[in-house]
């Protein structure tokens, strides 16, 4: 049954030149670092530089390739320093430049590139462009920085349109004015705190090649870019025909404020910029967005070769535990933007979404470490690059119970919803220990954890997981490890076998399988003799339920 032929083959194309090493990035493993919940260097509850410094061999030895720091500028914090007030700084939260220079410097003395988060889509209203805007009035030359509109109604008292924000509530606010009476409101379609910067003023797409190079001066390998779909709106911000419900809603909903036609020009010149730095140097520079639009046909329009690198692939994330759901977004992704000769960029986990142990777990629970494991090995299967999240080779579960007064999520505070809130998958990470803060913050203090580590969080330290043979840290290192190893992992053609309904069955390269059971029952294995590595222990010529393997030889021939 699982010796038919091959359904479809798919390959990706490349225009590297013969004698150039393909660039870095096209398979790279990234483990994301969100620096407030890696490590706390100083005891004030935050993760900070320093302390990320202090990881950097443990992230090392995990085998990845590099790291992916969330953001670290001076920041109010109101969205955890995606409320940038300045783009070429240290917040003193996490340190300063020269801690920033020195992490730089020690990781990639370990091998490992530096991928730096940038927002471009809004700032923080402390930063000084929105406090002189503020209170240069109407006229002032800095309004045209953001978008500020009067108001309808008799009195202005209405918002421009009817835009709503994507964590709850108008996607605009009034400001009032120096003679202290109400005047124009400006968009923000995150926090109020969050002004949308207007692209269509060439200032700021001046100001941002401008913290490009800087950042790249200092010796930054890449860029995460933050809402790489939003930057324009539709230039006459008109009502939208269906405005999102007052509650947070997801990305994407109103077309007219995301992904409109005018992005692409920008991250046409951030790709010239990085291309003359390689050029200078040789070293290849990455841009990967957060492009979060509706299909893969839609992000594939921004990894055209002249655009980003790389786009993350949010839908295996926002899959449901199905082989037959799985195989169609791999299909799409596959089809869609290897086919622009970019890589697929595979996510199962981030700062943003509920921990995959959870989100797995099935209405009954309990499957969730299991599916996770699997769900871990088909990832590092596929061809193209992937992110790991810190917390991710733990096998951390969501942190669902922390109390209302912990939460800091804007999104909690904005809808008065718990549904979507992020906490949960920010709690800081578990290094060693028995009880909070299970080595988070620097020995001695006694300030507690940003937000509070469950009990149950001393079965996932890292000194735990790392003498535990059995644990997801050395599924992930394994699997990471025969990455390197195998020639037929990271990038290259994947072919389907047939499978039942249930299983997913592929092939890399010249005779690498990886099948994974989505199903509860165990079938039968589609290659004889015992795996290279499994998510569970297999019976031999099993494959247990909810479990992957990876084999290399013994392929069917039949
Ligand atoms: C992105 C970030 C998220 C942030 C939002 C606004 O989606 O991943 O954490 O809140 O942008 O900047």
């Amino acid at each position: 049954m699982f010796t038919a032929p091959v359904e479809d083959s798919i390959r990706r194309e490349t225009d590297t030149p013969a004698d150039r090493p393909q660039p870095w990035w096209r398979d790279a493993v990234v483990y994301q670092v969100y620096v407030r919940s890696f490590l706390d260097s100083t005891g004030d509850g935050v993760g900070d530089l320093a302390g990320v410094r202090v990881g950097l061999p443990y992230v090392r030895r995990l085998g990845v390739d590099g790291i992916w720091l969330s953001p670290f500028y001076p920041s109010p914090q109101h969205d955890h320093g995606y409320d940038v007030a300045d783009y070429c700084a240290v917040d003193p939260l996490y340190g300063d430049l020269h801690e920033f220079d020195r992490l730089v410097a020690d990781a990639h003395r370990l091998g490992l590139k530096v991928v730096i988060d940038i927002v471009p889509n809004h700032c923080s209203s402390a930063h000084p462009w929105f406090q002189e805007a503020l209170a240069g009035g109407p006229a002032d030359p800095a309004r045209s920085l953001f978008h500020f509109a009067d108001g309808r109604g008799e009195d202005g008292e209405l918002p421009p349109n009817n835009w709503r924000a994507m964590f709850g509530g108008p996607a605009w606010s009034r400001v009032r004015e120096t003679d202290g009476r109400p005047g124009q409101w400006y968009l923000h379609l995150f926090t109020p705190e969050q002004p949308d910067l207007n692209w269509r003023d060439h200032r700021v797409g001046r100001h941002f090649e401008h913290v490009l190079r800087f950042w790249l001066d200092r010796g930054v390998d890449g860029f995460r870019i933050d809402v790489a779909a939003g930057l324009f709106r539709h230039p006459e911000l008109p009502d939208s025909p269906d405005p999102a419900a007052d509650e947070r809603t997801r990305d994407s909903v109103n077309p007219l404020a995301w992904n409109q036609p005018e992005v692409h020009d920008v991250w046409r010149r951030w790709r010239a910029v990085c291309e003359e730095y390689t050029a200078r140097d040789g070293l290849d520079r990455l841009l990967v967005g957060e492009v979060s639009v509706p299909t893969a046909a839609d992000q594939a329009a921004y990894v055209r070769p002249d655009e980003l690198h790389q786009a993350f692939f949010f839908h295996l994330l926002s899959a449901p535990w199905s082989a037959g759901e799985f195989r169609k977004v791999i299909d799409d992704a596959l089809r869609d933007i290897a086919g622009t000769g970019s890589t697929v960029t595979w996510v199962l986990n981030n700062h943003d979404q509920v921990r995959t142990v959870t989100r797995y777990d099935g209405d009954t629970g309990g499957f969730g470490a299991t599916r996770a494991r699997a769900a871990a090995l088909l990832m590092l299967a596929l061809p193209g690059a992937a992110y790991v999240y810190q917390g991710e080779e733990l096998g951390l579960p969501e942190v669902l119970d922390l109390p209302d007064d912990a939460l800091t999520d804007p999104i909690f505070h904005r809808t008065g919803s718990r549904r979507y809130v992020r906490d949960g998958c920010r709690v800081p990470l578990p290094w060693s220990g028995h009880a909070s803060p299970f080595g988070f913050t620097a020995p001695g203090s006694t300030v507690q954890p940003w937000l509070p580590q469950p009990a149950w969080f001393a079965e996932h330290t890292t000194d735990r997981a790392l003498s535990d043979t059995g644990s997801f840290w050395h599924l992930y290192r394994e699997g990471l490890n025969l990455r390197r190893q195998l020639p037929q992992l990271g990038e290259g053609s994947l072919r389907w076998l047939e499978s039942p309904p249930q299983v997913l069955t592929f092939v890399r390269g010249d005779g690498m399988v990886c099948a994974v059971n989505f199903g509860d029952d165990p079938v039968p294995a589609p290659v004889p003799g015992i795996p290279l590595l499994a998510s569970a222990g297999c019976p031999p010529g099993t494959l247990p339920a909810n479990t992957a393997a990876w084999w290399v030889g013994g392929l069917p021939t039949s």
